[in-house]
């Protein structure tokens, strides 16, 4: 009503054209009340759809990414409408996921503290990136995630977000009413939110990647994670079994001499290294708000995968490539983790991690083992393994010889530093 007035006078008032329409499109833009919702379905993108309605007095236009969760969609859709959206928008990001995230973390051999394969911190950019197309395509003014102030997934997707279009407006429902999860089921109650299976025990988040799950018993860092939480891994013993990943430049091509999309290998493999017990990671975790947190994930498709993607660069790169890239591994994993996907300097890195996969072409053999696996056999065309040079047999071309006077030299400064030291008096040692 306000606007109609507010254009209406604009209109009849003494201006030139060009103030006139400038006076229009500002008022247009300031009633802009279309948000676009990052929304899973569960209870946190569900309180944010109340908030926005009843607390922004805004539009909402829920979107759901699928980057492999394998969610009832439908039910997703049918949630949303019952929430009160305006609109539904389902993205289908898998393949996209797969080849221009996860296929840069295998190169890189991502792994953040070592053990988590960034399965969620992978997701978030892509998450956000097609946030904001729908919020382009919808003209909204503003766009909203479920995070809560206390994770790493607020710093993701506010930085991607930005970076994608520093003037759009980021609402964050939950970290705004600073909800705890008491506060939040109350909320829910009184806004008529569906609570069916909603109290769950634990707060999980799966892709294709990887399944992350945390919270409730889970919080002691003491307790056994019980079976029931795990969904891709099984615990049984069932017979060993033999698994082979081909890879070209650093991309797994196949499995099992069978040729294969990397969508269709993470599938593959997340079921056969999941039904041997593979693939379960459970640590204390650096969060970037700092805080220490417990995490389990499962991700026997990462795990694998990225084991022998690893043994098969140690047969092939030099050990100066080896060490230089162990330094940016760490670095790439730490800016993906900390939400720095969109910073120039993981794209650099990217350049060089690139740069030293253009022999990394071989396969690797694993066996997989009562929850247990490990590489056995490795090959490449461009293996820099030299077995007349290892083999202790005695077709052997290594000169011995040449190796004594190469200990000299590298031993020089040691030996050097030793003999000085046995020389000080016993005052100078302390
Ligand atoms: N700690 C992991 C990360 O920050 C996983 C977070 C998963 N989120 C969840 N709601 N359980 O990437």
């Amino acid at each position: 009503m306000f606007l109609i007035v507010f254009i209406f006078t604009t209109m009849f008032l003494r201006l030139t054209k060009k103030y006139k329409s400038i006076m229009i499109w500002v008022a247009l833009v300031m009633s802009n009340k279309k948000v676009v919702l990052a929304f899973s379905g569960g209870l946190d993108t569900s309180v944010c759809v109340k908030y926005l309605q009843n607390n922004q007095k805004m539009d909402v236009i829920t979107t759901t990414v699928d980057c492999g969760q394998e969610d009832d969609f439908d039910a997703i859709r049918k949630k949303s409408k019952m929430l009160g959206a305006i609109k539904h928008v389902n993205v289908d990001a898998k393949k996209e996921f797969v080849e221009k995230y996860v296929y840069r973390s295998i190169r890189a051999n991502g792994l953040y503290q070592g053990k988590y394969p960034l399965a969620t911190a992978l997701a978030r950019p892509l998450i956000a990136d097609k946030i904001m197309k729908v919020a382009a395509q919808e003209g909204a003014a503003a766009v909203a995630h479920g995070c809560t102030g206390k994770g790493n997934d607020q710093v993701r997707f506010d930085i991607a977000m930005s970076s994608i279009d520093p003037s759009i407006k980021i609402i964050a429902p939950i970290r705004e009413m600073n909800l705890t999860r008491d506060r939040e089921l109350a909320y829910a109650k009184k806004n008529n939110v569906p609570l069916n299976d909603e109290i769950k025990k634990y707060s999980t988040d799966t892709n294709i990647w990887g399944r992350a799950i945390e919270a409730g018993q889970l919080e002691d860092p003491w307790l056994e994670p019980p079976e029931e939480i795990f969904s891709l891994v099984k615990n049984k013993m069932i017979p060993p079994e033999y698994l082979e990943i081909e890879f070209e430049k650093g991309m797994p091509m196949g499995v099992d001499n069978k040729k294969m999309s990397l969508l269709d290998i993470i599938r593959y493999l997340n079921i056969k290294a999941g039904k041997h017990g593979v693939g379960v990671v459970d640590h204390i975790e650096d969060r970037v708000v700092g805080i220490k947190t417990r995490e389990i994930y499962e991700a026997p498709a990462a795990q694998t995968i990225l084991a022998a993607h690893k043994d098969l660069e140690q047969l092939v790169l030099t050990k100066h490539e080896l060490s230089f890239k162990q330094l940016v591994e760490d670095k790439w994993s730490w800016m993906v983790y900390s939400g720095l996907w969109f910073d120039p300097l993981r794209e650099d890195l990217d350049r060089f991690i690139d740069a030293t996969q253009n022999r990394v072409s071989g396969k690797v053999k694993m066996k997989l083992q009562n929850g247990s696996f490990r590489v056995v056999g490795r090959k490449s065309k461009y293996s820099l393994y030299r077995q007349t040079l290892a083999t202790y047999a005695s077709d052997s071309v290594f000169d011995q010889n040449l190796a004594k006077g190469f200990i000299e030299l590298w031993g020089m400064e040691t030996v050097i530093a030793n003999k000085l030291s046995k020389n000080l008096s016993k005052e100078e040692r302390r």
